[in-house]
C-alpha cells in the first residue's frame, strides 16, 4: 500500500562555528526546510566537527544552542524532524573509529578541504581535521539516509561518504545506503560579495564580505551596497561578471525568479537599483529567522529539552546500525 511505502531519509549537519551566513542559508539549510515536509529528515549541530578548529569552550557551547536556536526560527519542528546536538549521541564517534579502520589514509589525504584548511591553518593540523570527513560519513550512515543537502564544497566528503559505504558493504555484506548528495541548482556556492572569486565563508576577516543570517536590514543593505561587482553596469549573467553573477544567484535564490528574467527585469537599470532589490529580497527571506530567533534562545530549558528529546530518538535509530556494524566486524556484542 502506497500509504506504508518508506519517506526518503534525509540528513544533514551544520558546524556551530558561527551564526550561520547566507552561503550555508541558500546552499543548504534552505533545502533542509523545502525538504523537511516529503522527508524522514534529521538534523544535527556538528558541534564535534567544529572541535577541530579548538574553539573557545564557552562560545562554542553558546553557539551550539544558537544554532539550534536558528534551526528552530527558521521553522524547522521538532517533533516532526529529529533535531539534536551531534556530541550526545555517542554512536557517530563509536562508528567514525570502526570507518578509520574503512578509510585509507591515500584517500582521506585526497580531500581539497583538508589540503586548504592546512594550508590556511598550518599551525594546527590536527588529526581530526584530516579525519573530518570520516566522522561527516558516520554521522550520514548511522542513519542510512538517502538524501544529503549540501552546498557545492562538501560534494567531494559525500563522494568518500559513498566510497567508505560501498567498500564496507562489499567486505562485509549489506550494511549501509549510499547516500546521494542533494545540491541546488542554484545557490550552491555563493560567493563573496567582497572577493566574487571566493566562497562566502563564516570564517572571512572582512565582515563587508559575508551576509550573517541574524544581520539587521539596514547592515544587509550596507553590505549589499558595498559589494563588489564590475564597470559594464548591464545586470547579465556572463562569464567575468562573478559579482554580478553572485548577485544573480541570490537574487534568483530568493525570489524564485530565473536569470532571463532577472534581466529583464533590471534592463536599462544600474547596478544601484538592482543591488538595493537584492537586498530587500534577502532581507524578506531571513525576515522569520531574524524576528523568531530571540524567542528562542532566550529559552534555553526548553531548547536543551528539544535537543534531549531529539538525541533520544536519533540515538535508536543510530544504535541499531551500530549494532549490526559491531556484529559484522566481530565485536562482541554487550548483553
Ligand atoms: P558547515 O557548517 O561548514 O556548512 C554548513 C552547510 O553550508 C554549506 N555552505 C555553503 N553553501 C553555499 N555557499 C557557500 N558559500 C557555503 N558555505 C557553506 C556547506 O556546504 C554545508 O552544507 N561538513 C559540513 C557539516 C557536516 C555535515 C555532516 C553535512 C558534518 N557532518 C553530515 C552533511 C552531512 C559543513 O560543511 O558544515
Amino acid at each position: 500500500m502506497e500509504n506504508n511505502e518508506r519517506r526518503p531519509v534525509v540528513l544533514s549537519c551544520i558546524q556551530p562555528t558561527s551564526i550561520p551566513t547566507l552561503g550555508n542559508y541558500l546552499g543548504a539549510l534552505k533545502n533542509w526546510k523545502a525538504m523537511s515536509d516529503d522527508n524522514d529528515c534529521i538534523f544535527a549541530v556538528a558541534d564535534l566537527h567544529a572541535l577541530t578548529i579548538h574553539p573557545e569552550p564557552a562560545k562554542l557551547r553558546q553557539q551550539s544552542l544558537e544554532m539550534y536556536a536558528i534551526l528552530l526560527a527558521m521553522g524547522l519542528d521538532p517533533e516532526k524532524n529529529i533535531m539534536f546536538i551531534q556530541s550526545h549521541v555517542p554512536a557517530h564517534t563509536q562508528l567514525a573509529w570502526i570507518l578509520n579502520c574503512y578509510t585509507q589514509f591515500g584517500e582521506a589525504s585526497r580531500m581539497t578541504q583538508f589540503k586548504e584548511k592546512s594550508l590556511k591553518h598550518s599551525d594546527n593540523v590536527n588529526v581530526g581535521l584530516f579525519d573530518y570527513p570520516v566522522l561527516m560519513a558516520a554521522d550520514i550512515l548511522l542513519y542510512q539516509a538517502n538524501f544529503v543537502p549540501v552546498g557545492a564544497d562538501q560534494k567531494q566528503h559525500l563522494e568518500i561518504c559513498r566510497d567508505i559505504a560501498d567498500r564496507f558493504n562489499n567486505l562485509r555484506g549489506e550494511t549501509f545506503t549510499l547516500p546521494e548528495p542533494y545540491i541546488g541548482k542554484t545557490g550552491a556556492k555563493v560567493m563573496s560579495l567582497q572577493d566574487p572569486t571566493q566562497k562566502m565563508s563564516k570564517s572571512d576577516v572582512n565582515p563587508k564580505a559575508t551576509v550573517s543570517i541574524l544581520d539587521t536590514p539596514d547592515v544587509i543593505m550596507k553590505k549589499f551596497k558595498s559589494a563588489v561587482t564590475d564597470s559594464e553596469s548591464c545586470v547579465r549573467y556572463a562569464e567575468g561578471k562573478d559579482g554580478i553573477n553572485n548577485l544573480m544567484t541570490i537574487y534568483s535564490c530568493c525570489t524564485g525568479l530565473d536569470y532571463d528574467k532577472i534581466e529583464s527585469e533590471f534592463a536599462g537599470k544600474g547596478y544601484g537599483d538592482f543591488k538595493a532589490a537584492v537586498a530587500e529580497a534577502v532581507i524578506e527571506e531571513l525576515r522569520p529567522v531574524r524576528e523568531n530567533f530571540d524567542k528562542y534562545i532566550s529559552d534555553k530549558a526548553s531548547l536543551m529539552s528539544a535537543a534531549a528529546d531529539g538525541a533520544e530518538r536519533a540515538g535508536r535509530i543510530a544504535n541499531r546500525t551500530l549494532r549490526k556494524v559491531m556484529k559484522k566486524t566481530g565485536l562482541v556484542m554487550p548483553e
